[in-house]
C-alpha cells in the first residue's frame, strides 16, 4: 500500500472537513496515480468528496465503525482486521491510502511509500499528518523542482519506508 497526500509546511492536511489546497496540477497527479487502482479512506474523507460520493474508476474501500453504514459503489470495512482481509485481494502496489488524518496516522507504518505534495504555506488546520521528516524510518527519495500555482509554491516528493510493517 502507498500513501498519497497534500500537506502544508507544518503538516496540516485538512480543516473543517475540507482540503487545505485545491491546485489543479496536484489534483491531476492524484488522479493519475490512483486511476483504476484501489483507494482506502476513512468515512470522513468519503464525506468530504464531491457529493459525498466515491471516486470514479477506482475501487473505493471506506473504513467506519458503523456496521450499518452503506454507500453505493463502496466496499465498507469496520475494523483493521477486515481491512487487511480485504486488501489481500489486491496487489499492494495498486492500493493507495488517501486519508484522512486518522487513517493516515493509523496506517502509515504499513505503507511502502508516501507520495507527499508539500505546499510552501501554513494555513489554518485541524487535521495533521505524521512528520515524515522527523521519522528515521522514512527516507526522502525524490523531490521535484519547485512548481507554482497563483503564487503558491509546492513540490512533489516521495518517501520510502525503511521499516515496513506487514
Ligand atoms: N491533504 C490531503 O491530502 C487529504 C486527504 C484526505 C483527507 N484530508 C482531510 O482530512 C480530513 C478528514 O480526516 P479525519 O482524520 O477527520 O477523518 P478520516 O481519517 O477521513 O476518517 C475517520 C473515520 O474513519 C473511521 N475509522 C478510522 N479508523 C478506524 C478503525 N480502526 N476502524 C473502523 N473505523 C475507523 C471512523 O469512522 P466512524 O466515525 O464512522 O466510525 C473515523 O471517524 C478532512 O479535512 C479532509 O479534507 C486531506
Amino acid at each position: 500500500m502507498k500513501l498519497i497526500v497534500a500537506a502544508a509546511r507544518d503538516w496540516g492536511i485538512g480543516n473543517k472537513g475540507q482540503l487545505l489546497f485545491n491546485v489543479p496540477e496536484d489534483m491531476e497527479f492524484f488522479k493519475n496515480s490512483t486511476m483504476n487502482k484501489v483507494v482506502v479512506m476513512g468515512r470522513k474523507t468519503l464525506l468530504s468528496l464531491p457529493g459525498g460520493n466515491p471516486l470514479k474508476n477506482r475501487t473505493n474501500i471506506v473504513m467506519t465503525s458503523d456496521v450499518n453504514f452503506e454507500k453505493d459503489d463502496c466496499i465498507i470495512v469496520n475494523s483493521m482486521e477486515a481491512l487487511y482481509e480485504e486488501l489481500k485481494k489486491y496487489k499492494s502496489d495498486d492500493v493507495f491510502l488517501i486519508g484522512g488524518g486518522i487513517l493516515y496516522n493509523e496506517l502509515y507504518p504499513y505503507c511502502s511509500e508516501a507520495y507527499i505534495t508539500k505546499f510552501d504555506a501554513i494555513l489554518e488546520a485541524d487535521t495533521y499528518l505524521h512528520n515524515f521528516d522527523e521519522d528515521k524510518d522514512w527516507l526522502l527519495t525524490y523531490a521535484s523542482e519547485i512548481h507554482e500555482h497563483e503564487g503558491l509554491k509546492f513540490i512533489f516528493t516521495t518517501y520510502k519506508n525503511l521499516n515496513l510493517k506487514e
